[in-house]
């Protein structure tokens, strides 16, 4: 957990890719809640909202395989690029744009479309 920087209006640095663990989360504290910062096996970098569609567990403390985490509590699986649940789960997490450069990771709070759970 680190404290976040303002960039921009739009855009905060979150920090290293190498701060996160391959398969891992970090968590950024957000007035508007937490977001998880996910890096898979491939280090692409995702953000969701740290909430799972189903009751609420944290999709942090997950397990990342491939382009989706298994919530820890009862086991969906959440998409990490859109934050749908995959079928036969229905639900989905609101998902923040990533931006990477080099290996900053840059997060923006307004979360993509799709999700009315937001
Ligand atoms: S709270 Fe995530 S699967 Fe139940």
């Amino acid at each position: 957990m680190q404290a976040v920087n303002k960039m921009s209006e739009e855009w905060i640095k979150v920090g290293d890719i190498n701060d996160i663990p391959k398969l891992g989360a970090r968590i950024v504290r957000t007035d508007a809640g937490d977001i998880a910062v996910f890096r898979n096996a491939e280090d692409e970098v995702f953000a969701l909202r740290d909430k799972c569609p189903h009751k609420g567990g944290p999709l942090s403390q997950g397990i990342v395989h491939g382009r989706q985490v298994a919530c820890p509590l009862h086991n969906w699986n959440i998409q990490l690029d859109s934050g749908m649940a995959v079928a036969p789960d229905e639900g989905c997490a609101a998902a923040f744009p990533i931006r990477l450069e080099g290996v900053t990771i840059y997060l923006s709070l307004t979360p993509d479309d799709g999700c009315p759970n937001k």
